[in-house]
């Protein structure tokens, strides 16, 4: 059975993408940064729960060390956990202290736990990374406001380039995915109405993807879309 670790899965995209993979017959190691959170999302969707805050190194340390303990495999990786720090804010008056923030949970987090990870993904037969990502985080359309979200997912984004540029020999698919403008906690304070199945959908493709899927991209519902 193929194995799953999918981040920030106590609730929103997260749970539901781990839900989907379930649903597909993956292994799923469901992680929140709240252990009880975690037990209660992994025994509502019959995944494993993993106790993991990407945003603290030491957390991320731990949660690789028990992955390699049992299962000791891995073949998926989701890197769903973001932060939305400085909604609103204007990039003509940051506030680098929630940039900071964002930064350290959406970039440095994902980069970290990925990096981590990397041996165990190294030996799979078909490895996948998905980073959930952002359109905000888009350089081609860039707009104005929230820079500490924006420049997260855009060097996220980044991240997605440079290491599926370097994996691409061992195999690894790594990937962008925007969910689109989605009905969770972070999407419904602004009106998102997108279902969190159809936002969660095109991760979960990205994390199934065939060997020869695509690598390097960024997708929105299976679709590329604009770095
Ligand atoms: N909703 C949208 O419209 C939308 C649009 C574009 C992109 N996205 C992206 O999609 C992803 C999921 O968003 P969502 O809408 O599901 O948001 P959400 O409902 O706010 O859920 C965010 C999840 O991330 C977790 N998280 C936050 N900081 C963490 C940390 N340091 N370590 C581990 N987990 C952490 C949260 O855990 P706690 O419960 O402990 O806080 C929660 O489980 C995010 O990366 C977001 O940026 C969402």
């Amino acid at each position: 059975m193929a194995i799953a670790l999918v981040t920030g899965a106590n609730r929103g995209i997260g749970r539901e993408t781990a839900r989907q993979l379930v649903e597909r017959g993956y292994d799923v190691l469901l992680t929140a940064r709240d252990e009880a959170k975690a037990a209660a999302a992994a025994e509502e969707v019959g995944a494993r729960p993993l106790e993991l805050d990407v945003s603290d190194p030491a957390s991320i340390a731990r949660a690789a060390a028990a992955v390699g303990d049992d299962p000791g495999r891995l073949d998926v990786l989701v890197n769903n956990a973001g932060v939305g720090t400085d909604w609103g804010t204007a990039g003509v008056a940051p506030d680098f202290a929630a940039m900071q923030a964002a930064l350290d949970t959406n970039f440095f987090g994902a980069y970290r736990l990925t990096v981590a990870l990397l041996p165990l993904l190294r030996e799979s037969e078909h490895p996948r990374v998905v980073n959930v990502s952002s359109g905000m985080g888009g350089i081609a359309e860039m707009g104005g406001w929230s820079p500490g979200y924006r420049v997260s997912k855009a060097a996220l984004n980044a991240m997605t380039r440079i290491l599926s540029t370097e994996l691409a020999d061992a195999g690894v698919l790594v990937n962008s995915a925007c969910p689109g403008f989605v009905n969770t906690d972070m999407g419904s304070q602004f009106g998102a109405k997108k279902p969190v199945e159809d936002g969660a959908a095109g991760i979960v493709w990205l994390a199934t993807l065939p060997d020869d899927g695509p690598t390097g991209g960024f997708f929105r519902d299976g679709k590329p879309i604009a770095f």
